[in-house]
């Protein structure tokens, strides 16, 4: 069977631990969409794994897959493999031939974009991790992409680099008006200098037989019976089709994406188990929209300080403080619907402890009017007015002992929270975190026993 897990808000909802969890169950862990743009934390005995590429299951030996719908920075793949092996695991990790490439120039142009968004006021720009991933989707929807197999034959590569790379020269010499030359990015857009480091890469990547067509190699194991997870990333409001469109990235996290992202068919996928990764509150590094964050006062953001330092929120990827809100019910109803999640695990339910009030948005106002889910725009999500159902709070609580006792350990008003949550998106929990540690989750139902 296959369960694929997918972020319901806005990304870092604690993906990185329940594929962890759920991934000792599971033959291949499979990453579908996005690149390194993906932090993905994965604690076990007080050792913490802190994963941008490499599938989260591999902290475990599973093998990670990463599937066509990637865009795969070389670089820091084998930077992430090399720095696990010295921390004594040996992860397998195979990449899709037909996933595209991330070329320093798309790191270059992801960054010359944001700044040309930055200064001209009209507050377009996404606040995106800098990696390159805009860029290199919108050149692999723009037929002018570098995929892995291309860095596998050294000709090919060459044809690909000369008709890229002096359009990707002109867009930033004479539609953004920089000059190049004597610039410390000139390498970026230079063809031979990229020939020779990546036709290398592509030495080292079928020298280690790490490639793979991951559509046939997925149906084999599926058809063998193995278990197979995908790993989403991000989240689903920040879904380029899905998501609070233009502060999304370029890629589908919702569930649908595993499909496509790796070419296990859609019957297969939609057999399985689909489980929505739920934060007990919000968090969002970037820009966008965030309707219930906590920013309106000083009362307000002492309660998002308390909660960003207990609940450690700061980006795995970039280390920007992540912007904090009450928990969003329209958004986890949206998010439900184009997934179509069967379960829901809800994480971070310790850093609610201790709160001197908790509030959870209901639904919205906007004009006049209540809504139930998500506007499409953003300018109009953007003008509504969270209406919000205040809960009991619950005291600190041994988070190990809970976890082992299970459920019924819980503190009533948490069992309450999340039985409000359940109910308003008709949706079972099959796991709570209490605590970053593999076992620091009280789990209700095993995905994989489903
Ligand atoms: P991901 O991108 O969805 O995998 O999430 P991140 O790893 O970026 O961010 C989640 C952070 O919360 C990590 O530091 C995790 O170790 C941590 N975490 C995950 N689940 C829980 C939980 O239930 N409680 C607490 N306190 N931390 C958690
Ligand atoms: P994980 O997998 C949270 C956000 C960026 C920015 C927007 C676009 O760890 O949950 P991009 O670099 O992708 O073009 O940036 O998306 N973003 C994330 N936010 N968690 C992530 O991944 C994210 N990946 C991208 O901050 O707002
Ligand atoms: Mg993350």
């Amino acid at each position: 069977m296959t369960l694929t897990i997918v972020g319901s808000q806005l990304g870092d909802e604690g993906k990185g631990a329940l594929v962890d969890r759920w991934g000792g169950d599971a033959d291949v862990v499979v990453r579908y969409q996005g690149g390194d743009n993906a932090g993905h934390t994965v604690v076990e005995g007080g050792a913490e794994y802190k994963l941008s590429l490499v599938p989260s299951g591999a902290v475990r030996g599973t093998v990670g897959i990463l599937g066509n719908g990637c865009v795969v920075n070389p670089k820091t793949l084998f930077t992430e493999i090399d720095d696990l092996r010295e921390r004594g695991l040996d992860p397998d990790v195979r990449v899709a031939r037909r996933a595209h490439v991330i070329m320093p120039y798309h790191r270059v142009l992801d960054g010359i974009e944001e700044e040309v968004k930055a200064d001209d006021d009209a507050g377009d720009a996404v606040g995106t991790t800098g990696r390159g991933i805009g860029p290199t989707y919108e050149d692999k929807a723009g037929r002018r992409g570098v995929r892995i197999a291309d860095l596998l034959d050294p000709d090919t590569l060459r044809e690909k680099l000369e008709y890229a790379v002096p359009q990707k020269r002109a867009l930033v010499e004479d539609v953004y008006g920089l000059e190049l030359d004597d610039d410390d990015r000139a390498a970026a857009f230079d063809v031979d200098a990229l020939h020779e480091e990546f036709a290398a890469i592509g030495e080292r990547l079928a020298d280690e037989g790490m490639t793979v067509n991951s559509s046939d190699y997925l149906h084999r194991r599926f058809e063998a019976g193995d278990e197979i997870l995908f790993e989403g990333a991000q989240g689903t409001h920040i879904d380029v089709d899905h998501g609070n469109y233009p502060f999304v990235t370029s890629s589908n996290p919702t569930a649908g994406g595993a499909a496509v992202g790796s070419g296990l068919g859609v019957t297969r996928v939609g057999d399985g188990e689909v489980v929505g990764i739920v934060k007990a509150y919000l968090s969002r590094v970037g820009e966008g929209p965030l309707p219930t964050e906590l920013d309106g006062d000083a009362d307000e953001e002492a309660l998002a300080d308390e909660i960003r330092e207990k609940g450690g929120e700061f980006g795995t990827v970039t280390g920007r403080p992540r912007r904090i809100g009450w928990l969003d019910l329209p958004m986890l109803r949206h998010a439900a619907r184009v997934s179509g999640f069967t379960g829901v695990a809800v994480n971070h339910v310790d850093v609610l402890a201790g709160l001197d009030e908790l509030k959870v948005c209901t639904g919205y106002e906007l004009d006049g009017e209540e809504l139930d889910t998500v506007p499409t725009t953003t300018d109009r999500w953007e003008r509504c007015e969270p209406v919000y159902e205040t809960l009991d709070t619950w005291e600190p609580f041994d988070s190990s002992a809970v976890a082992e006792a299970g459920y019924d350990a819980l503190p009533e008003a948490a069992r309450d929270y999340l039985a409000f949550l359940a109910d308003e998106i008709d949706t079972p929990i099959y796991a709570v975190g209490v605590g970053p540690d593999r076992e620091e989750t009280v789990e209700l139902t095993n995905p994989f026993d489903e």
